[in-house]
């Protein structure tokens, strides 16, 4: 493993857009396989990562990039289903991802899901840049596969760079409506004050050198310092996903950002309850270069250095919560990391009234997302959790007072069938959607036409 000689970690990129804007595409030109074709009706159902190391990068770069400048040791990839919020993620309070790409049809524009990762961009400060993706389906385009994306440009007809640059300049209008200076990349001289936009094909390839030699740039120039950490050290993650694994029982899914986690270390990882102590059964690792939900065949490892995906199996983890921290406690006393967990656990703020309605999120970082915008719009929380929706949150919504608050908001998670049932016999509404503040607009529209 490279990284375990290194000092310098692997900066981690969240790939976030809307639905059918061509995240997975990218990623997927990116590594070179087809795990979109793979994919039921090509939407993706779960939260993956992919490690790219430099030589590959270098590679696809071409030209643009010499690989004797760089010495982070590549990127790794999270890709996000149009349903999760990757983006909400945390590590120690900060965003679990260093750097994003938002992906935008360059046809379809700014949809919700996009205004909603740049917001949760703006919050957490995280720096990104825009794949202004789908050039190629501009009417006329001549494809020019895997070219970097001025030299494409260059060779089209008139019209279509003209038709190419006003769909680009009303991407950077958007971007100056949100409060973000943007240009075309190539304009860019200070890439911490002005947002790149790098327009390309996830399909044909052109523009992907361009992306990826910014990246490497923007991680290299402003990342470097943040990605210098103690590699053997205890490692420290963020639980992505709780899942059940055919002969491991439950698992986590976790992004590995800072130290070690050895196959034979004890953790610590937060829970629905309290902090869960457990020792490591076995740390699964996708192959490099493949998507950790895709790949069937998990190779067993005895370490994971960050950064890094990984799948944990361990006993007791039924209660881990997505979005929760993972700690190795090594030479530590274990009371010291539990602490350190619910220290953590703690700083996701919450707050809930004896009377109000009832929200479940797929992961801490959405749970406190949701909140504040509740707490914007003052509409009291009776309680909060992450999870799916079951019959005793039914319970717990069917006391509130307030005919209004027999309500429960769900966000990325899924609504069992005996909630269902329950629900619609104690008259309490569920409200589920995948854009935070539309799933807010629906709730507010029902107590709007309840108080009529
Ligand atoms: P979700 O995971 O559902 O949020 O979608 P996504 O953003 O991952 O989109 P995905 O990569 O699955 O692409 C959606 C559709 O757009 C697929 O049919 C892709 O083949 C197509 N597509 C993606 N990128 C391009 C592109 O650059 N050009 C063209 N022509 N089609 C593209
Ligand atoms: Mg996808």
């Amino acid at each position: 493993d490279t990284n375990e000689s290194s000092s310098l970690r692997t900066p981690i990129v969240a790939v976030l857009g809307h639905v059918d804007h061509g995240k997975t595409t990218l990623l997927d030109k990116i590594r070179g396989s087809a795990v979109t074709e793979g994919e039921a009706g090509a939407i993706t159902q779960h939260i993956g990562s992919t490690a790219v190391p430099l030589s590959v990068i270098g590679e696809m770069a071409g030209d643009l990039v010499d690989p004797t400048d760089f010495d982070l040791p590549g990127l790794l990839f999270i890709d996000t289903p149009g349903h999760h919020s990757f983006s909400t993620l945390r590590s120690r309070g900060g965003a679990l991802a260093d750097i994003a790409i938002v992906v935008v049809d360059v046809t379809d524009g700014f949809q919700p899901q996009t205004e909603e990762a740049l917001d949760i961009l703006k919050r957490t400060q995280t720096p990104f840049i825009v794949a202004a993706n789908k050039v190629d389906t501009i009417p006329g385009w001549n494809p020019n596969d895997d070219q970097p994306i001025q030299a494409s440009k260059d060779r089209q007809p008139d019209r279509v760079q003209s038709d190419l640059d006003e769909r680009l300049y009303e991407l950077i209008g958007h971007l100056s409506d949100e409060g973000f200076s943007a240009d075309f990349y190539w304009r860019v001289q200070n890439f911490q004050n002005n947002i790149g936009v790098v327009p390309l094909s996830a399909l044909t390839g052109e523009g992907v050198p361009d992306l990826l030699t910014v990246l490497m740039g923007l991680s290299q120039r402003y990342l470097k310092e943040e990605m210098a950490i103690d590699v053997a050290g205890p490692g420290a993650g963020t639980v992505l996903e709780v899942t059940d694994e055919r002969g491991f029982g439950t698992t986590i899914d976790a992004v590995v950002y800072d130290g070690t986690i050895r196959a034979d270390d004890q953790i610590v990882v937060g829970g629905l309850e309290e902090p869960i102590v457990t020792e490591v059964r076995a740390l699964l690792q996708p192959r490099p270069l493949a998507e950790i939900r895709t790949e069937k065949e998990f190779e067993k490892v005895d370490s994971v250095a960050a950064a890094a995906g990984v799948k944990i199996a361990a006993p007791d983890l039924d209660d881990a919560m997505a979005g929760a921290p993972v700690r190795v406690v090594r030479d530590r006393p274990v009371e010291e990391v539990i602490a350190e967990v619910e220290a953590e656990l703690a700083a996701v703020e919450v707050q809930t009234e004896e009377e109000g309605i009832v929200v479940k999120a797929d992961t801490l970082g959405s749970l406190e997302a949701i909140s504040s915008t509740l707490a914007d719009e003052e509409i009291p929380i009776m309680r909060a959790e992450v999870g799916d929706v079951a019959p005793r949150d039914i319970r717990v919504a069917e006391t509130a007072n307030e005919p209004t608050h027999r309500a429960i908001l769900a966000f990325g998670v899924d609504i069992l069938d005996d909630a269902v049932a329950l629900a619609d016999q104690e008259d309490v509404g569920i409200f589920e959607h995948d854009v935070i503040y539309q799933l807010i607009e629906d709730y507010s529209e029902h107590v709007t036409a309840i108080e009529e």
